[in-house]
């Protein structure tokens, strides 16, 4: 008899308690994350052009849907006509990609779908068995999704500056939550990786899918989210805007995107605080605000202390970086003028959009037009508590950006 899901959990939670001990623990190990053209996988590491596989479902709403599962992806794009008037951008055609209306909420329902059944089909997991993941959150909640569909064990481990909204549902999901340390770096046996790491090796039938190394998570980008907004565009795209965390989404996108649209640009976006950004100098620090490299920022999923190995910053054009009181203006903005619930990383790559446009003299009026997709990769219900709620604004001191001039030509009703 193995053991029940309430002992695996109680049995994580004593290991999460006692410290980190190397002389007793000699085979954990933290992977090697060194950015995607270090990686072992030719196809991430650039040296082979085609993809392991080639996956896409389409979401048939004029049929039953057998679950949720069916639901993930196939989102749509929408026109952000009216911000675009309010921030006197509107001589350009701004669409963002809505992934808050997959079936989990968020753009990693897709990597998490494909994480599993990429490992289910080459027979690493079954159903039954314990999923760990180290995770900002959306991870966690399309695992805790998909998991609770097909029947597995999740343990999520997550540094404890995310919002309460996502533990909340993922512990509604079936799933223990274990939090670590905001400041361990994510290289230190205290991180959530390296707890991750530790459960790993000590649980039976355990594994890590490991969103940060898995070839699986841009896969899922370039077979899924990548060809939608192609097909939406009609193959024609000026610029893309992307903000990055595990770097996923951006290199799934850039990759599949420069394939079929060569002249599109790919901006990449990250927040102060972060060293995701390149040339490197971007990331030291903010003109406008005590933010800077490797200092602590409020906006959740995206930036690393890190270079993931999913991450390919080969194909990306241009990075631009931006402050927490900049991109949650953006976010309360799109709420405010689009009637659009996203997420604070939403409001984020609009921010970076802007200031990518300023700086390259497209804000000025008389510029060419440009079609411009920018990805928004969850929505508010994971931040009610947070940037939607006006005192907790004030209490971290976030001001409106007003110096930045965000909406210029905002409607006055
Ligand atoms: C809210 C949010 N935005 C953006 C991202 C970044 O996506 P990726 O990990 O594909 O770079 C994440 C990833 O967790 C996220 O949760």
């Amino acid at each position: 008899m193995g053991m029940s899901r309430a002992e695996i959990f109680a049995k994580a939670k004593e290991i999460a308690e006692i410290p980190y001990d190397a002389a007793k623990e000699p085979d954990v190990k933290i992977p090697p994350y060194n950015g995607a053209e270090n990686s072992p996988d030719p196809w991430i590491n650039g040296s082979s052009k085609t993809p392991a596989t080639t996956v896409r479902r389409t979401r048939e709403l004029n049929k039953v849907c057998d679950s949720v599962l069916d639901l993930i992806g196939n989102t749509p794009l929408v026109k952000f006509t009216r911000i675009a008037k309010a921030m006197g951008l509107d001589h350009h055609d701004i669409n963002g990609k809505m992934e808050f209306f997959s079936g989990g909420g968020s753009i990693k329902d897709r990597i998490a779908l494909r994480m599993f059944e990429d490992a289910e089909n080459e027979g690493r997991i079954k159903p039954g068995d314990t999923i760990i993941e180290p995770t900002s959150g959306n991870t966690g909640m399309g695992l805790c999704v998909v998991a609770a569909v097909k029947g597995y064990n999740v343990i999520i481990c997550m540094p404890k500056k995310m919002s309460g909204e996502k533990i909340n549902s993922m512990e509604t999901l079936g799933a223990l939550i274990l939090r670590t340390e905001n400041s361990a770096a994510w290289n230190d046996m205290s991180s959530h990786i390296g707890l991750a790491m530790r459960l790993q090796k000590q649980l039976p039938n355990a594994h890590v899918l490991d969103q940060y190394w898995n070839v699986a998570n841009p896969l899922a980008h370039y077979d899924t989210t990548a060809e939608e907004i192609l097909e939406q565009m009609d193959n024609d795209i000026d610029i893309v805007v992307c903000g990055a965390g595990t770097g996923g989404t951006i290199t799934g996108i850039s990759r599949k995107v420069k394939e079929k649209c060569p002249k599109c640009i790919i901006v990449g976006v990250d927040p102060y605080g972060s060293i995701l950004a390149t040339p490197d100098n971007l990331n030291d620090k903010s003109e406008r605000s005590d933010a800077g490299r490797l200092k602590g920022y409020q906006v959740e999923g995206i930036g690393y202390d890190f270079i993931p190995t999913s991450l390919d910053r080969r194909n990306i054009d241009a990075w631009v970086k931006t402050d927490d009181d900049e991109g949650f203006a953006c976010a309360r903005g799109l709420i405010r003028h689009e009637g659009l619930f996203v997420g604070g990383s939403c409001g984020t790559a609009l921010a970076g959009m802007v200031k990518y446009l300023r700086q390259s003299g497209l804000a000025d009026p008389s510029s060419e037009k440009k079609r411009i997709v920018v990805v928004c990769p969850d929505g508010t219900r994971n931040y009610m508590s947070k940037f939607l709620d006006p005192a907790w604004m004030a209490k971290i001191g976030m001001s409106d950006a007003k110096d930045l001039n965000l909406f210029p030509n905002a409607p006055s009703v």
